[in-house]
């Protein structure tokens, strides 16, 4: 019988669609966080997705204590794991691969994440993948924002996949300008050469009595003037730093000094809600302007056919409305794109759905499959895990 191959393979590869459970867990700072993503037919189901913040634990210090998010992390994995199983309705043994935030991140937080994920991999003999934290902020904007993503159906979100792409990495350890000629290939074209953006945000929050974490807060004041009817009377001044500089770097802790000294000129305005409120609304305006003014600058160098945002600081509104509008007017023709404001901040889908892009793009290789039969003795931490 005459039987055309050639057609037979391309019917396969059309009819052939595979099924991907994926368990993540994510400890890399102060949030315990386990999700269960299902992958099949082109679409992401987010089955679970479990975050259990330390914030008020450490909002009494001002900001992260390492060893103390260790022990909480360690108090609230278990739990946190078997409310992500539950919540998904998923028996362990259908998931096909495990994967952790193995950097970068504060050693202590991540080793508990890493030693439960090692566990799980040995006792339900289950393949295991380490995450770079960047990476997983990266591709939460493939996460769909139309369906409510708790429900099963949360689509894919492919519309940012036209490289390269140029990313700004946001959140409370980082500050970098990320560039992707591809799906897993990352040149980091600028970063920040002391505080990340989330830190100044925190510092500046502390320097105010306003509590951790400083990036909502310090949002919530600002958008008090932005709102108010009185026309802003402008009598707060700070710097934007290197904003001119020839490079795609950045500086915050000099401008986090400057509200330091501000306020130490002051002393008493620091009880004079609209004074603080306007230091507040000058310090979100300078981040502002220091981050467009170098992913504009990086733009133009690099003709990105994506710009994206991510980390912690993208759930700043003034930042995503300001980015957005700017893109739009200086450059019409490239894709913009944020994640949906519930996976800025640490979260585990975020990490698996890194995850599948790893396993979807090496899986054919042999000594990749092998690594990651072998991880759950060999998977490494680094505090410093640099994006490659
Ligand atoms: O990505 P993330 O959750 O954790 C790290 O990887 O560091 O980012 C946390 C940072 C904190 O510094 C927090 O103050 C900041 O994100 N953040 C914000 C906002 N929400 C959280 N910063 C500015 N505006 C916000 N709305
Ligand atoms: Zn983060």
């Amino acid at each position: 019988m005459f039987c055309n191959l050639g057609m037979v393979k391309v019917y396969l590869r059309k009819t052939i669609t595979y099924i991907m459970i994926i368990f993540s867990l994510e400890t890399s700072c102060d949030e315990t966080a386990c999700a269960i993503v299902k992958y099949e037919k082109g679409v992401f189901s987010i089955l679970s997705n479990v975050v259990s913040s330390q914030v008020k634990l450490h909002s009494r210090w001002g900001g992260v204590v390492p060893n103390l998010a260790a022990r909480e992390h360690l108090k609230n994995i278990l739990p946190v794991i078997e409310k992500s199983l539950r919540q998904s309705k998923i028996d362990f043994k259908k998931i096909d691969l495990i994967s952790v935030t193995n950097g970068s991140g504060l050693i202590p937080a991540l080793l508990i994440g890493t030693s439960a994920a090692k566990t799980l991999s040995y006792l339900w003999k289950k393949p295991l993948l380490g995450i770079h934290h960047i990476e997983g902020h990266i591709y939460a904007n493939f996460i769909g924002n139309k369906k409510p993503l708790h429900l099963p159906g949360g689509e894919i979100n492919r519309k940012w996949e036209k490289f390269p792409i140029l990313c700004l990495i946001v959140s409370g350890g980082h500050t970098q300008l990320v560039l992707m000629k591809k799906h897993l290939d990352y040149k980091i074209i600028g970063q920040t050469l002391d505080d990340a953006v989330g830190e100044a945000f925190d510092k500046v929050a502390r320097i105010l009595n306003l509590g951790y974490p400083g990036g909502p807060v310090i949002a919530a004041c600002a958008a008090k003037v932005q709102n108010s009817k009185f026309k802003i009377q402008n009598s707060v001044k700070l710097p934007r730093p290197m904003i001119n500089s020839k490079d795609f770097n950045f500086s915050f802790s000099g401008l986090k000094t400057a509200v330091l000294y501000l306020t130490k000129k002051n002393k008493k305005m620091l009880s004079d809600k609209k004074f603080v409120n306007e230091v507040c609304y000058e310090f979100q305006q300078a981040v502002i302007d220091v981050l467009i003014a170098k992913t504009v600058k990086a733009t133009k160098n690099y003709h990105p056919k994506t710009i994206l945002l991510g980390g912690g600081v993208s759930a700043n509104l003034e930042l995503r409305r300001q980015l957005k509008k700017v893109i739009k007017k200086k450059f019409p023709k490239i894709i913009y794109h944020m994640p949906n404001i519930r996976y800025c901040g640490d979260n585990a889908a975020m990490i698996a759905i890194a995850t599948f892009w790893r396993w979807k793009h090496k899986k054919n290789q042999v000594s990749f499959k092998q690594k990651i039969k072998n991880n759950w003795k060999k998977l490494e931490t680094d505090a410093n895990l640099k994006l490659k």
